[in-house]
């Protein structure tokens, strides 16, 4: 089936020149195209062409209505499948009680854990679900959903399964993240060896055998993993084909960029402490640099230094972080509007930040991310004639109409 896409206000490429990234000063260069229209075969982009231009045979033709088509987004870090509310401690948190008191008290992550242990497969499909549905809403194509509320054998795989089963019930694709290394479960808080050896030894073998995620994350702190521990767990995802990922530098600098930067992860997630010397580290290396101003934000500290990242060079992302505890939000229009009022981005650098570089964050930036020839019909179409409204209107989801490998899969 050939489709033409036509009548767009703009269209945003988000054009990298076929590298797939865009570290940098080349955030800022998102590529407007107007009077354009996109030509999709069999789900991928087969031409831009000038509206008007010569005639081609076409099966169907939709029209965009003066509307702005974009890269469908790319939600790269998040904590979706989880159960329970952790509203309690939030009120706790409004009365001056610290996210990491909270943690250190058994609270925080093990609260959540809990509720997912109580959860069977199909309650935790029923929750999840309608959270997918407002990602899909917003013109999000492609999502990473991290396991970490289980923390026990069983309920790992659990979660994992339902990440995977997510995947096969919905139209976007849903890429899974093994994240065992969350947190100590209270049951092994006097024992953290055992629980290293559960992971290592039980967890990751049976995930890589029966294919249940393709990355490997863990939360380098304090009140978590160090970075000796992170260092065995990534060795041993690694040797099983994982890909790896890693939370560091969100409260302290304990060496976690290091080990991160050592086994080529693919991205770094969070760096709100990361050391003015550090952001060096993030220069002229694969390693995507994710932010997530939604956590600052909820918890009233650091925003990462996302200008001197970017003006050194960095390849930045961007993302909710969407959890229970530390970022409850699932607005990622909201992220790109606190990414340009917070951390001092442009309109422009925080759209490339949720689209290729996103994309680069999950390995996905070769298919999708960007509008190129070749590349996947992954389009979020917004309501405004001008882009920028998607960022200067706060917290407002302005997109209609969400297509994924060509085929509409959302509008309103
Ligand atoms: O990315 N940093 C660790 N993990 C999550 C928070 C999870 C939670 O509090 O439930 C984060 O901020
Ligand atoms: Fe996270």
């Amino acid at each position: 089936m050939i489709y033409l896409f036509e009548n767009a206000a703009q269209i945003i490429t988000v054009d990298t020149g076929g590298i797939n990234s865009k570290p940098g000063s080349q955030m800022k260069n998102i590529g407007i195209l107007t009077n354009h229209s996109i030509v999709v075969e069999n789900g991928i982009i087969k031409d831009f062409v000038k509206s008007g231009g010569k005639k081609r045979s076409i099966d169907k033709k939709i029209d965009l209505r003066k509307k702005t088509l974009m890269p469908g987004f790319v939600e790269c870090h998040t904590h979706t499948a989880f159960a329970g509310s952790r509203s309690n401690e939030f009120r706790q948190k409004l009365s001056g009680v610290g996210y990491e008191e909270i943690a250190k008290n058994g609270g925080g992550i093990n609260t959540t854990v809990k509720a997912v242990r109580n959860s069977t497969f199909d309650e935790l499909l029923q929750i999840i679900q309608p959270r997918i549905d407002y990602f899909i809403s917003q013109g999000i194509t492609t999502l990473e959903i991290k396991s970490g509320y289980g923390l026990s054998f069983y309920d790992e795989i659990k979660l994992l399964q339902v990440i995977n089963q997510l995947n096969r019930n919905n139209p976007i694709e849903i890429v899974a993240t093994f994240l065992g290394a969350h947190t100590y479960p209270n049951e092994y808080n006097n024992d953290h060896v055992k629980y290293n050896e559960i992971i290592i030894n039980e967890m990751l073998p049976y995930i890589a055998e029966n294919k249940l995620a393709e990355f490997c994350d863990a939360f380098c702190e304090v009140t978590a993993f160090s970075a000796d521990e992170v260092d065995k767990i990534f060795s041993a995802a690694a040797k099983h084909g994982l890909k790896l990922k890693l939370h560091t530098e969100q409260f302290n600098n304990i060496g976690g960029l290091d080990v991160a930067l050592n086994h080529q992860a693919v991205s770094v997630d969070h760096l709100e402490v990361i050391s003015d010397s550090d952001t060096n580290k993030m220069v002229d290396t694969n390693t995507v640099s994710v932010l997530l101003p939604g956590v600052s934000f909820f918890l009233n500290y650091n925003y990462a230094p996302a200008r001197k990242l970017i003006d050194k060079g960095a390849t930045v992302a961007l993302s909710t972080d969407f959890n229970p505890g530390s970022s409850h939000i699932s607005n990622l229009n909201l992220i790109m509007s606190l990414a340009a009022l917070k951390m001092n981005m442009s309109i422009e650098e925080t759209i490339s930040a949720v689209t290729i570089n996103a994309a680069k964050a999950i390995n996905r930036n070769q298919s999708t991310g960007s509008l190129e020839i070749g590349k996947k019909a992954d389009f979020s179409v917004f309501d405004t004639e001008d882009f920028s409204d998607i960022v200067y209107q706060v917290g407002k989801n302005l997109n209609c109409i969400t297509v994924k490998e060509g085929e509409i899969i959302y509008s309103r």
